[in-house]
C-alpha cells in the first residue's frame, strides 16, 4: 500500500469522439465537453494534494486529423487561457506546456507564452499541457542535446547515464508519474511518457473523458494508494 497520494498524475484523455457521435455530435462538440474534465481534474488535484497533473492534450499524430478538428483543439486552447487564466492563478496553478510547438499558429504560440508567463508564480499545482507531443520524439531531442554537448568536450559519452538523460526531457526536475490514467478502456500507452512512466501505476476506465469527473478522479487516486509499489523489488517480509 502507498499511504501517500501520488506526487504525480500523468492523464490520456479518451474518448471524446466517442462521447460526441453517442450523441450525434461533431468531435469538436466532444473535445469542448472534455474541457469540463480538465476543470474537475484541476480541482481534484487541489483537494487532493497532488503536486504534478500532466495532461496528454494533443500528440504529434494528432496533426494527421482533419484541419477542422485540429483547428477546433486549438481554439479551446486559446479559450482556455483567456477564460480561465485568471482563475487558475488565483488557485496557485502553475501552467507549461511541453512538446514540439513550431508547428503551432501564432495566436496558439502566443496563448501557451501567456499562460505560462501569467501562472510562472503558481506553487500549489504544476499543471503541464502535453501539445505537438510524442515521447520518442522527445527522447530523440534529450540524445541530439547529449550529443551535442559530447561533441562541444563538455561531457564524455561513456559517462551518461540515466539522470542526464532524465535532465534533458520537457520533465527535467518533476518527480515521475506515480499513476498514469487512460480514461475510454483503450489499454496503451500511445507514444506518452515512455521514459517516465517505467514504474507508475496503470490505471484504465471505461469512463469516456467528458464524462470523467472529479469523483472519478478521487476514486483512482484511492485505488493507487491501495497498490503495492515494488520497484522491482520483492514484497517486504517474504
Ligand atoms: C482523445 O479523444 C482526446 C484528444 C485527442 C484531445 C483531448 C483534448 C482536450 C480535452 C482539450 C484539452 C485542452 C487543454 C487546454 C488542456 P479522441 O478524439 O481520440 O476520442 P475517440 O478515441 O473516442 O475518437
Amino acid at each position: 500500500m502507498s499511504p501517500l497520494p501520488p506526487r504525480h498524475i500523468a492523464v490520456i484523455m479518451d474518448g471524446n469522439g466517442r462521447w460526441a457521435r453517442q450523441r450525434d455530435l461533431p468531435r469538436s462538440a466532444g473535445h469542448q465537453a472534455g474541457m469540463a474534465s480538465v476543470r474537475e481534474c484541476v480541482a481534484g488535484c487541489l483537494e487532493a494534494g497532488v503536486g504534478v497533473l500532466t495532461l496528454f492534450a494533443f500528440s504529434q499524430e494528432n496533426w494527421q486529423r482533419p484541419a477542422d478538428e485540429i483547428d477546433a483543439l486549438m481554439t479551446l486552447l486559446e479559450e482556455y487561457v483567456a477564460q480561465d487564466g485568471d482563475e487558475l492563478r488565483r488557485q496557485g496553478v502553475a501552467v507549461r506546456v511541453m512538446g514540439d510547438l513550431e508547428p503551432l499558429t501564432p495566436a496558439a504560440r502566443a496563448a501557451v507564452d501567456q499562460i505560462q508567463h501569467d501562472t510562472a508564480a503558481g506553487t500549489a499545482l504544476l499543471l503541464n499541457i502535453c501539445l505537438s507531443y510524442g515521447s520518442r520524439a522527445e527522447l530523440v531531442r534529450a540524445a541530439r542535446l547529449l550529443a551535442e554537448e559530447a561533441v562541444a568536450g563538455r561531457l564524455r559519452p561513456g559517462d551518461i547515464d540515466e539522470a542526464m538523460l532524465t535532465a534533458r526531457l520537457y520533465t527535467a526536475g518533476l518527480p515521475d508519474p506515480d499513476l498514469v490514467i487512460r480514461t475510454s478502456g483503450e489499454h496503451r500507452l500511445s507514444n506518452f511518457l515512455l521514459w517516465q512512466l517505467a514504474y507508475a501505476e496503470f490505471l484504465v476506465t471505461p469512463v469516456l473523458w467528458p464524462d470523467f469527473t472529479r469523483e472519478n478522479l478521487r476514486a483512482a487516486i484511492e485505488e493507487y494508494m491501495h497498490r503495492e509499489r515494488r520497484f522491482g523489488r520483492v514484497r517486504a517480509g517474504t
